[in-house]
């Protein structure tokens, strides 16, 4: 995958050494429950020990999950980040995706963009042929995130897990390469 992936007001890239703190200011945000459920101890060492493993990995050529911080440019700042996995290999090229933001910076598009640009890239530059997600009903500003880029509500699985002692329901949503290149205008 070429990187970074430029767009209007954000950089997607690999993670460099400088990113640890605004890292751990995003993922160390008390009251947003998913911090709570991150892939990392909200340490500087847990920050360190995921995200150094992701600087090594090429997205184009690794069939494992890939995550990219999500720069805003104007303020050179690390506001969240994206990931992207081929779940599939071989002829399926399936790949699935994820995404979370500051809070501070919710609100104004920024996820939008940036998920975008990782769509565009796992089309185009990772050749996948199907790109899906999964999130919680509750998680109602994830899958209008992904009604507004024209994912489609695939599946409905009800009281697939248990959050906070109740049950919860749980969505996929996904498009084809075909649809999405109808949507983005070729
Ligand atoms: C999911 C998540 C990234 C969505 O954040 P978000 O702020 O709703 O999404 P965006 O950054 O695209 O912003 C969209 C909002 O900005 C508004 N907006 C302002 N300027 C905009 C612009 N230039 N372009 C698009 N939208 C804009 C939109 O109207 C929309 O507002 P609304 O929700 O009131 O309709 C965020 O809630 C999050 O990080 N959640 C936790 C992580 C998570 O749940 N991850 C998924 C696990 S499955």
């Amino acid at each position: 995958m070429n990187l970074p992936i430029e767009t209007e007001r954000l950089r997607l890239r690999k993670y460099e050494d400088r990113d640890v703190a605004d890292i751990l200011e995003y993922s160390s945000d008390a009251d947003f429950w998913v911090a709570r459920n991150l892939d990392w101890p909200v340490s500087e060492e847990g920050v360190k020990a995921y995200w150094e493993v992701h600087r090594d990995i090429d997205p184009g050529t690794d069939p494992t999950w890939f995550s990219l911080v999500v720069e805003l440019k104007a303020e050179k700042k690390v506001i969240g980040h994206v990931g992207i996995g081929v779940i599939k290999t071989g002829e399926h090229r399936q790949g699935m995706i994820g995404w979370l933001l500051g809070r501070k910076y919710q609100g104004q598009g920024f996820a939008t963009e940036a998920v975008r640009a990782l769509v565009t890239a796992g089309f185009d530059q990772m050749g996948l042929h199907r790109i899906f997600a999964r999130t919680g009903k509750d998680n109602e500003r994830s899958w209008r995130l992904m009604e507004r880029l024209g994912m489609r509500r695939e599946a409905h699985f009800r009281e697939s897990h248990v959050m906070k002692g109740e049950w919860r329901d749980e969505f996929i949503y996904a498009i084809l390469c075909d649809e999405w290149r109808a949507k983005q205008g070729g």
